[in-house]
């Protein structure tokens, strides 16, 4: 049995809260080498492979699947011989078929699920007058975070080999969210600082031609309120039916499942 001394910890996380939990996660298996691959702005193309290294993978729940755009990025991974910990965070209302979506691209691109799980995370929608599962993963949620790395290491050392991973979910997978092209706007507050450039996955986000102002492309921006968060100045506003909607309806805390 190979004696793992990595952990390859993997995200795709605009918002932050999917890399919390993957920190989270790392410091539960506690072992001495840790590498990270960041994909929430890198579009790259080189592949990326990952040997003899416990994987821990954590991407965010977009209406119910995991975006579109992280299946993209995931695909450049290559596992051999690597163990993984498969993560799905989300707002508090569902994931759906996810974690079912995450553990079958991790297996098609060569990895082992070992153990997976599903956390909360604040709700990218949220906003102090709409909160949505705010401040979360919480103290409680990392907690559990470190306490599942721990856990599924236990189980690496005990499972040779490592057998098929139940996860909840269903085949076919739920249609992906009908994509109606629409993206935060910048109101009065700006001043064209460009931090949210920076923070775009989409790269949807520039300076105008005369470098006075930000303009944004609707139809790259995939809503992920990274530029919302980030604006120092509150001036990146993204309207929404659903955050009025999603504040009065999941406003039960939900707790992070487990699948071992
Ligand atoms: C376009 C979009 C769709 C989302 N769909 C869901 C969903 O179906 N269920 C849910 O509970 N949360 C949903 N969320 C909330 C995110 O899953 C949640 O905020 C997550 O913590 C974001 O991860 P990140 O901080 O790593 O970006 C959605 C967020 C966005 C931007
Ligand atoms: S971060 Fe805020 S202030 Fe700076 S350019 Fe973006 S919207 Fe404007
Ligand atoms: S412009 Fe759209 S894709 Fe880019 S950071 Fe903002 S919400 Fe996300």
């Amino acid at each position: 049995m190979t004696e793992y001394k990595t952990t390859h910890i993997v995200f795709f996380s605009p918002t932050h809260t999917s890399e919390k939990i993957a920190r989270g996660i790392a410091e539960g298996i506690g072992m001495g080498r840790r590498i990270e691959t960041d994909l929430t702005t890198d579009d790259g193309t080189t592949p990326i492979e990952i040997k003899d290294a416990l994987t821990v993978v954590v991407v965010p729940v977009y209406g119910g699947r995991v975006p579109v755009v992280a299946i993209q990025r995931l695909n450049r991974l290559k596992g051999v011989n690597a163990p993984a910990i498969l993560t799905v965070v989300y707002g508090n209302r569902d994931y759906e078929d996810a974690l079912i979506e995450l553990r079958d691209t991790m297996t098609g691109l060569g990895f082992s699920p070992l153990t997976a799980g599903a956390f909360i995370g604040e709700h990218s929608f949220s906003r102090p007058d709409l909160p949505i599962a705010e401040g979360r993963p919480d103290e409680a949620d990392l907690q559990k975070a470190v306490l599942f790395g721990r856990k599924s290491l236990e189980k690496l050392q005990q499972s040779s080999p490592i057998k098929p991973l139940y996860v909840k979910g269903n085949h076919p997978y739920k249609p992906l969210m009908a994509n109606e092209p629409a993206a935060p706007v910048c109101n009065e507050n700006c001043y064209a600082c460009g931090e949210c450039i920076g923070v775009c996955p989409t790269h949807a986000i520039g300076f105008s031609a005369e470098k006075d102002r930000i303009v944004t492309d609707v139809n790259r921006c995939i809503k992920c309120c990274a530029c919302v968060k980030v604006c120092p100045n509150g001036a990146r506003i993204f309207e929404t039916p659903f955050a009025k909607i999603l504040h009065e309806k999941f406003n039960i805390r939900k707790e992070p499942e487990l699948f071992f």
